[in-house]
């Protein structure tokens, strides 16, 4: 099988020469967390070079960094458009793909996921409370104006508290596509291993599974519905200088919810420092993943270690409950 070269491991690549290597129908889930490129805050984001270039798009009175280009929304489409292809390519019919965004970029996103085929069958927001607020204030320029003191401090009052537009940022949107089913749902099941979603999964105190997640506590409601397991030190480990890292228990989360067969294969085309792994192979799933950067491919292939010597390290995140009813894997199998 031409998979089998790269199952469970994690490959340093760029996703795009990597993903035509895997073969068509073959991938259960993939999960990823995709680079935005967004106000340059890419791997190759650096404060000199962003402050130093001639600023055409930055919307004046905004510090360069902030810059708001059209063209980078468009760009993005363009390129996540022919990852998307890619991946409508190799998962099974029904598969579901399952990708992080930002509140600015979701849009983009969705649509470039949404023209490669798949059906966008929801979206799931990680709600948190602590973010930086990345809001300016304009007193500064205030103090540039080439009017008297008298009239600047007017200026000031009146924008008491009015600041450049960004709001503190305390969601995330992860778009749920899935490749079209072959057949029925239960079909699909069937004959693929995948396409539906487990609804025996719990989230907070033991409730139903929602489209809503947290892992910071929030009040009793929205715990007792929503929360998580909060992620640890450990569980990054101590070495993980990533900037990303998602939550292992939201990977798990997400796996939980949508991978049926028992050697089923989950997918990350943009590993990072590998959490999509950790929790594939935590959960006994094969994984694939790919990141660009060797560093962060090392940091991957780290932690996946230290769960095979170190297990304990990762286990206070594995409280999502399954009732014990007989599970739909059972009751295929009697079919
Ligand atoms: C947002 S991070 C993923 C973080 C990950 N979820 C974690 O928990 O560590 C995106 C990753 O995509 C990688 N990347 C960027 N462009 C890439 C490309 N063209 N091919 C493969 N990986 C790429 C970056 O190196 C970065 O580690």
């Amino acid at each position: 099988m031409k998979n089998n070269k790269f199952i469970n491991k994690i490959i340093c690549s760029d996703t795009l020469k990597l993903l035509p290597q895997i073969e068509s129908d073959s991938i259960d889930v993939v999960l990823t967390d995709p680079p935005y490129f967004l106000d340059k805050l890419d791997n190759n984001w650096d404060y000199e070079a962003v402050s130093n270039q001639n600023n055409q798009y930055a919307i004046k009175s905004l510090p360069a960094g902030m810059k708001f280009d059209r063209e980078q929304g468009k760009k993005f489409y363009a390129w996540y458009l022919k990852i998307s292809e890619e991946i409508f390519r190799i998962l099974k019919p029904g598969g579901f793909f399952f990708s992080f965004s930002s509140p600015r970029l979701y849009h983009r996103m969705a649509s470039a996921i949404d023209d490669a085929g798949f059906e966008i069958r929801d979206a799931f927001m990680w709600l948190y409370t602590q973010n930086q607020a990345k809001a300016m204030g304009v007193d500064h320029f205030i103090k540039k104006m080439s009017i008297d003191e008298k009239a600047k401090e007017k200026i000031k009052e009146k924008l008491n508290g009015w600041k450049t537009p960004q709001i503190k940022s305390c969601f995330e949107p992860i778009a749920m596509a899935q490749k079209p089913t072959d057949q029925t749902y239960l079909n699909n099941m069937l004959k693929h291993e995948v396409g539906m979603l487990n609804t025996n999964v719990r989230i907070g105190d033991n409730m139903y599974p929602a489209n809503v997640f947290t892992v910071d506590n929030i009040n009793r409601l929205i715990d007792k519905t929503f929360l998580l397991p909060k992620p640890t030190k450990k569980e990054k480990g101590e070495y993980n200088d990533h900037k990303t890292v998602k939550p292992l228990a939201v990977c798990e989360y997400l796996i939980k919810l949508s991978v049926f067969a028992k050697n089923a294969v989950v997918l990350d085309p943009f590993i990072g420092s590998g959490t999509t792994a950790v929790a594939a192979k935590k959960l006994g799933k094969n994984y694939i993943g790919i990141d660009a950067n060797k560093n962060y491919v090392e940091i991957s292939e780290r932690r996946l270690k230290e769960l095979d010597e170190t297990p304990d390290l990762f286990r206070n995140v594995a409280s999502i409950k399954e009732p014990k009813t007989k599970s739909l894997q059972a009751q295929l199998q009697i079919v």
